[in-house]
């Protein structure tokens, strides 16, 4: 399949829904095969619906980038907040939701909605990225380190009631005073 390319724009509260259709929808298509459906259940009533979707979107904490092709195909969150011990760097933000319909998997649009978030970052201060990926999850792994993510430690992830491992990925970036990122970044 060839590459697509796809309009990125920071997430209004008009998109509440939609993105929760995608959220919910990504969310069940990476991990239903692996996980006990009363666990996905409880996971997605917790963290997926149009007013929970919205208080995110209205949220001063959380960015969230939209990327749509004909509909919306894909949608990264980040998230102010304290990281994990294991993240050191001073200044950090939280890549907290990455996720890309399954029907664009591998068309580039992960890709050009990261450099986008690194973007994000960068503007916002950031000297570092931050994030927790299920241990299971090797797609996703190596997705992070083709951008420059390095595993530091790790952390609990409760689904439902299962206690799962996720790995903490760092990626720093020299931060310049106005905000750009420096040379050589990708
Ligand atoms: C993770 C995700 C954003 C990556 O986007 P993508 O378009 O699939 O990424 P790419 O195809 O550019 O890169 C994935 C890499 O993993 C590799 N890969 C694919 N399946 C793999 C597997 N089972 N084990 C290890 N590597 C794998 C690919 O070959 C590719 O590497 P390459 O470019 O060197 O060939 C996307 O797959 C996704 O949204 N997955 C579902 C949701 C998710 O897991 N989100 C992350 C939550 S933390």
């Amino acid at each position: 399949m060839e590459d697509a390319s796809c309009t990125i724009r920071r997430a209004v509260p008009a998109d509440a829904a939609q993105l929760t259709d995608l959220a919910a929808r990504t969310f069940r298509d990476t991990f239903e095969a692996d996980n006990r459906p009363e666990d996905m259940a409880d996971h997605l009533a917790r963290s997926y619906s149009p007013a929970r979707q919205l208080s995110e979107l209205t949220s001063p904490d959380i960015v969230t980038l939209l990327a749509t092709y004909d509909g919306p195909t894909a949608f990264a969150q980040l998230r102010r907040g304290r990281p994990p011990a294991c993240v050191t760097s001073a200044e950090t933000i939280e890549l907290w939701r990455f996720d890309v319909d399954k029907d664009w998997h591998g068309r580039g649009i992960a890709k050009d909605l990261m450099r986008a978030v690194l973007d994000e970052a960068a503007a916002a201060g950031a000297s570092a990225v931050w994030l927790g990926v299920w241990e299971r999850n090797p797609r996703a792994i190596a997705f992070y380190r083709k951008f420059g993510f390095a595993d530091v430690g790790a952390h609990a992830f409760l689904l439902g009631a299962d206690v799962q491992t996720d790995r903490i990925m760092v990626r720093s970036f020299g931060a310049t005073a106005d905000g750009r990122r420096s040379k050589g970044d990708s």
